[in-house]
């Protein structure tokens, strides 16, 4: 069985004082479900991480980082590695976001070594693949996103995996305000777990778990997560909001 996960990224989002605001009415909107019934997450700038963990300690919301680097320490400078990320509190981190793809060019090659640097480091990466409208438009979505699939995930071992959650965030989708049916995140979520179950094994394939993302929201949220391959949802522009977040979550369980 996987358990529902409703993930909030808040990308470039946030201050010092709302930050830990909006933790805190997270927490206290949701304390009857999160970490028990769904497994709950918030993805707060690099900056406001140790203030989120801290608004969070009583509680069993997890924190993870939008971004990693590769390698453990050294002269990279603005680059932050697994071990800070760790050290800090974080439990996940995002690898491949869109918008890294898009925005700041990061290839397949790099998220595929971000994904095995954070699980080398002990942290839960979520791999977030989707296609561009022109790439869905084109009859393309399989051919893209079985080739982010595999490319991000070469070399790395099926217990290895285990650690990794996949988000599939159609870009048209992602702070638009369309989103996908739920008939075509279903679509692309099955065929995500069958590759990785030709990929590596079919417990492999059962227990991946597979995140929607792109323009979630309270009135999409229970429609997405009835689909049978549809295990939780990565939230953007909506989990800036405790209450809309909130009701996402609850509509998760
Ligand atoms: P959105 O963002 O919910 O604002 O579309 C989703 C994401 O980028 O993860």
């Amino acid at each position: 069985m996987r358990k529902p996960f409703v993930a909030g990224n808040w990308k470039m989002h946030t201050d010092s004082q709302t930050s830990v605001n909006l933790a805190v009415s997270i927490v206290s909107g949701s304390r009857e479900v999160a970490g028990r019934s769904v497994a709950v997450a918030v993805i707060p700038p690099f900056v406001y991480l140790q203030a989120v963990v801290r608004a969070l300690s009583t509680s069993h919301i997890a924190v993870g980082a939008q971004d990693i680097y590769i390698e453990r320490q050294g002269a990279f400078t603005g680059e932050i590695s697994a071990s800070m990320l760790k050290d800090v509190g974080c439990t996940y981190v995002l690898c491949g976001h869109s918008e890294r793809r898009q925005v700041i060019g990061e290839s397949d090659e790099l998220v595929n070594k971000k994904v095995a640097a954070a699980i080398s480091g002990g942290l839960l990466p979520i791999l977030c693949v989707g296609e561009l409208l022109d790439e869905r438009e084109g009859g393309r979505t399989a051919e893209v996103v079985g080739r982010q699939i595999k490319s991000c995930l070469a070399g790395l071992s099926a217990e290895k995996l285990s650690a990794a959650t996949i988000a599939y965030e159609p870009v048209w989708a992602i702070g638009t305000g369309l989103t996908a049916t739920p008939q075509q995140a279903q679509e692309v979520h099955a065929l995500i777990r069958k590759l990785i179950e030709e990929m590596y094994d079919s417990e492999s394939g059962e227990e991946v778990r597979i995140l929607y993302g792109g323009s979630a929201k309270p009135s999409n949220a229970a429609e997405l997560m009835r689909q049978e391959d549809v295990d939780g949802l990565l939230v953007g522009g909506a989990s800036l909001n405790a209450d809309d977040f909130v009701t996402i979550i609850k509509a998760a369980v």
